[in-house]
This record gives structure tokens, C-alpha cells and sequence, in this order.
């Protein structure tokens, strides 16, 4: 699914709640998305369900994907996993999630807990795939010799400043996609010369060519998120573009030690 080019770009919803959220997702749902990723956390399935319910687009060329056991979460226990995944498809308003992430490996032993459990979802059909988010190599290795379903995702951070050549490649050879998150480094591409200076020269913005680049790379599937209706369908405007090589080089060279998520516990 997240191979069609419909699913390739997807859209970003964190904080975006209330009746302005539905409107802004109903409108990007509108303009061509037709990935929408949410979280537990971010407290807006029921208007991610609003706005899927609201689009003229029917649900099943929608791909909606969701987390569960950020570490704000109180302890992960099968229970815990099964009821919260219960309560995500009652507010999305879903039979099946398409893809449903385990958010974060917080403590030693999360992974052992939770994954068995996504497993136990998938055998009955309350979920379709399973996925990880913000899992190194190691956690990646982990999780695969602990379940039979294969992982179709791990979901991290990756934008011009972060650019994970080492998790993509290992991620490629998996057959695991790459989703990237905070794709526009939550604004900052726009304060990086190298990135302005080629949005110039193809009449774009920094915005659009930092997702061309991910776009551009085989198996990553960038997931903007923005309150503004003009910048969501502008972001679109990425699938159009052709980097060329000199375009290409220029990013891989840019510094790529920025990190927005990096809570002090993790090690990655
Ligand atoms: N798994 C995880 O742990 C994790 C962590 C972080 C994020 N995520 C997911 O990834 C999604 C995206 O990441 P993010 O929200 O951190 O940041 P992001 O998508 O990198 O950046 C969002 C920021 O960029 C601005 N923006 C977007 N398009 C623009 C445009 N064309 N021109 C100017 N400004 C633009 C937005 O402002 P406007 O609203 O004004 O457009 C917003 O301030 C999230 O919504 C969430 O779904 C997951």
C-alpha cells in the first residue's frame, strides 16, 4: 500500500484537534491525501474520524494508521495494548487500522510485551499491518525474532538535518519502509541555505524539495503535517518535482545532526 504513489505522501496530524482540525484534514483528504497518520497521544482520533467520515473519498482508498504506547502512556501491559487498540478503532471509527504502530520502545521489555499483542490484533483482524516507530537496528532485530508477522514500517525522524543513511539502508534490505516524520524538520528546512537556493532555482519552496528529496529515495514515505490548507496542498506539489543530481549532492552534504525528538532516554 504505502508503494502506490497515492499512499507515498502522507499527512502529518499532530495537534491538529477541534472542529479547525476536522476542517483542515477533510480539506487535505480533499486535495489528494489519502494517508493520514495519527497517534493515541495526540488526542484526535475522533476527528480524524470525522474527517474521513466528511471527505468525499471512500474508505477503503484511505490508509489509516495509528500508535499506541508513547511513553507519557501509562505502563504497556497486554491489556493496556488491547483496550487502548479497542478505543482507537471506536474513535477512528474503523474496522481495521491499516497500519498501527507501536509508538516508542520506552523500557526494557516494552517490546516483548507489546508486539505479541499487535500480533494477537493482526490474527483477528483488528489490525492489518504491523508497525514500529522510533526503533533503532537493534529494537528492528529485536521485534523481528519475537513475532511471525513481518514489520511493514518503522516510522523516525529523517529530513535534509537527519538524513539515516545507516536505518534506511538496513531498513531497505528488510523490506521494512521508512516513514519519515517531522519531514520538514517541524520548519527549521527553511533557515538552510542549500535547501532555498535549489527551491529558487526550481521555482518551489525549501518545504517542497526537502520532500522531493525523501520522495526520491527508495522505500521512505514522508508524513507533513501542516495547519494550513495552502501549505498541505503545496506539499503535494512534491511529487512533481525532479531533483537532479547536483541538486541531490547538495543536500547529502548539508549537516545532518539535527534531531527535534530526542527525549533523554533514548539512545539511538
Ligand atoms: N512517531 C513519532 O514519534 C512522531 C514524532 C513527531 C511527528 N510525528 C508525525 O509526523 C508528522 C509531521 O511531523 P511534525 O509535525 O513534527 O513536523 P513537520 O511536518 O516537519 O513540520 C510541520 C511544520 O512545518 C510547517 N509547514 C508545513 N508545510 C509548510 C509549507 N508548505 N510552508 C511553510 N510551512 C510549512 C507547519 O506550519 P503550518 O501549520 O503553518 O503549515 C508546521 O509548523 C506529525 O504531525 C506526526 O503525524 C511522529
Amino acid at each position: 500500500m504505502l508503494d502506490d504513489s497515492q499512499h507515498r505522501l502522507g499527512f502529518g496530524t499532530y495537534s491538529l484537534t477541534g472542529e479547525g482540525g476536522i476542517e483542515t484534514m477533510t480539506a487535505a483528504i480533499e486535495s489528494g491525501y489519502r494517508h493520514i497518520d495519527t497517534a493515541r497521544l495526540y488526542g484526535n482520533e475522533p476527528e480524524v474520524g470525522d474527517a474521513i467520515d466528511r471527505a468525499s473519498v471512500d474508505r477503503k482508498d484511505l490508509f489509516v494508521a495509528t500508535k499506541i504506547g508513547h511513553f507519557e502512556e501509562p505502563e504497556k501491559t497486554p491489556e493496556y495494548v488491547r483496550s487502548g487498540v479497542e478505543e482507537s478503532r471506536e474513535r477512528l471509527d474503523v474496522e481495521t487500522i491499516d497500519l498501527l504502530y507501536h509508538h516508542w520502545p520506552r523500557r526494557s521489555g516494552e517490546i516483548e510485551t507489546v508486539l505479541p499483542v499487535f500480533e494477537e490484533l493482526v490474527e483477528a483482524g483488528a489490525v492489518d499491518r504491523i508497525g514500529v516507530s522510533n526503533y533503532t537496528i537493534d529494537d528492528v532485530r529485536r521485534a523481528r525474532d519475537l513475532i511471525d508477522v513481518p514489520l511493514y514500517a518503522n516510522q523516525v525522524e529523517m529530513h535534509p538535518l537527519l538524513q539515516q543513511h545507516e536505518l534506511h539502508a538496513f531498513l531497505r534490505e528488510n523490506d521494512i519502509h521508512l516513514v519519515a516524520y517531522s519531514p520538514l524538520a517541524q520548519g527549521t528546512v527553511f533557515d538552510v541555505p542549500e535547501l532555498t537556493e535549489i527551491a529558487e532555482k526550481h521555482g518551489t519552496s525549501a518545504a517542497t524539495v526537502s520532500l522531493a528529496w525523501l520522495l526520491d529515495k527508495d522505500g521512505v514515505v514522508p508524513i507533513p503535517r501542516s495547519s494550513d490548507v495552502a501549505h498541505a496542498r503545496a506539499n503535494l506539489d512534491a511529487r512533481d518535482l525532479e531533483l537532479d543530481r547536483e541538486d541531490l549532492d547538495r543536500i547529502e552534504s548539508v549537516d545532518d545532526t539535527v534531531r527535534c525528538e530526542d527525549p533523554d532516554w533514548m539512545e539511538w
